[in-house]
């Protein structure tokens, strides 16, 4: 498989529309496409008017469909894995919350996306196909599974009486230097391996060769606003968003005098999303005059925004987190547009900067050069935070 691209956007913008249109295009093109829904509420049946679920359904020729079924997966695929980790925390005597015997990885917040994600990973090391469409889960959903490995050391924190020292167990560096006893041996290999793939999966998806991030927004007031947050979370976390596409544009050859307010509104939010998206690269799509539920309406958006552009190419590549060395120490540039300084929480812990924003939160290992340097201060600078170190410093 030689590409990988994530359709994300707040629910109900098009990101089905979209991606399905671009599969059909990548498989118009003579490469063999998946078309993998990742999202919960799983609407390719309806699309396509084939029942699809956790097979993966040919629907034309090269292009294939496939709803991912994480529930499935949980009792099957990683069947292991997960019994391992629901006995580690069984093991540790902490009340579920009520769900005494009974407690399932499951019934966790956030645990069905990233199932569905790891399903990419296996998809991608099977190497069945030569592009990988993904009609991803709304905003919100998407960043919850982003966080990881943060959210797997979230639980860890907050079921393990042991906490910090469970979260080291699982790091396979630390494990050796650590004397614990582990509940059951097996038990143990079993949760390291689900923490291998996670890792794996989370390298996958932040490859910027292979796995780019495509925003799908309209030009409306609250689209915009959690897409620009969506933009600058995406940022935070190191994946590489290398296209946004503005649905609904209400085509100039409407007159009706109903639409006058409302196309005043859309220039003003495409100007707005312009900003935002600067140096993104941008494709709109008409407003059509009927929902788009049929092959045809696919090869529409095709034909009249996707035609004669390269849009299964990685379409820029941005600096990345970047050291550079000064006269006192060192400077960490950070790709972060859209932040405010002022909102951002920033420190030092263990050899990590550590990056809130919100209820987000990043960890960015230090090299080991700069172990001994602390943080001396931070500046943002058009779409970057330059955060400064000093050796030997203080806060
Ligand atoms: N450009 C468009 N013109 C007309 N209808 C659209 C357009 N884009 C999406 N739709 C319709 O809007 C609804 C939501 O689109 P969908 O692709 O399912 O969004 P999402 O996957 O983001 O929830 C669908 O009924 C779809 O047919
Ligand atoms: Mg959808």
């Amino acid at each position: 498989m030689d590409r990988i691209l994530i359709f994300t956007g707040k629910g109900g913008v098009g990101k089905t529309s979209i991606a399905a249109a671009h599969a059909r295009k990548s498989a118009g093109e003579g490469k063999k496409t998946l078309l993998f829904s990742a999202d919960m509420a799983h609407n390719l049946s309806d699309l396509f008017e084939v029942k699809i679920g956790r097979n993966e359904t040919r629907i034309a020729p090269e292009l294939y469909a496939l709803e991912a079924d994480p529930e499935y997966m949980m009792e099957h695929e990683y069947r292991g894995m997960v019994r391992a980790i629901e006995n580690l925390f069984r093991s540790t005597g902490v009340e579920m919350d009520g769900a005494g015997d009974i407690f399932s990885i499951a019934g966790l917040p956030g645990m069905g996306e990233l199932f569905s994600l790891l399903k990419i990973l296996d998809l991608y090391e099977d190497g069945g196909y030569d592009r990988l469409i993904i009609d991803c889960a709304p905003t919100g959903e998407t960043l919850a599974l982003l966080k990881f490995p943060e959210l797997l050391c979230w639980y860890m924190e907050k079921f393990f009486p042991i906490g910090k020292i469970a979260m080291r167990v699982l790091s396979p560096v630390s494990k050796v230097m650590l004397k614990i006893e582990l509940p059951d041996g097996k038990a143990m290999t079993d949760v390291e391996r689900l923490y291998v793939r996670l890792s794996k999966l989370q390298e996958l998806l932040k490859n910027d060769a292979v796995t780019t991030v495509r925003i799908v927004a309209l030009p409306e007031k609250m689209v915009v606003e959690e897409t620009r947050r969506n933009y600058m979370y995406l940022n935070l976390y190191g994946y590489y968003v290398d296209g946004v596409y503005i649905n609904r544009v209400l085509p100039d050859a409407v007159e009706n005098p109903f639409f006058a307010g409302w196309k005043a509104l859309q220039r003003k939010y495409l100007a707005e999303l312009r900003a935002v998206f600067q140096e993104v690269p941008s494709i709109q799509i008409p407003w059509y005059e009927k929902e788009l539920c049929t092959m045809q309406s696919l090869d529409r958006i095709c034909r009249d925004a996707l035609e004669g552009r390269p849009v299964f190419e990685v379409q820029k590549h941005r600096g990345g987190e970047v050291y550079e060395k000064t006269e006192e120490g060192y400077r960490l540039n950070l790709f972060l547009p859209c932040a405010c300084i002022e909102k951002l929480d920033l420190y030092q812990s263990e050899g990590n900067v550590i990056l809130k924003a919100g209820n987000f939160k990043r960890n960015i290992a230090l090299p080991d050069t700069m172990r001994h340097c602390s943080i001396s201060g931070a500046k943002q600078k058009g779409d970057a935070l330059e955060i400064y170190f000093s050796r030997g410093g203080t806060q």
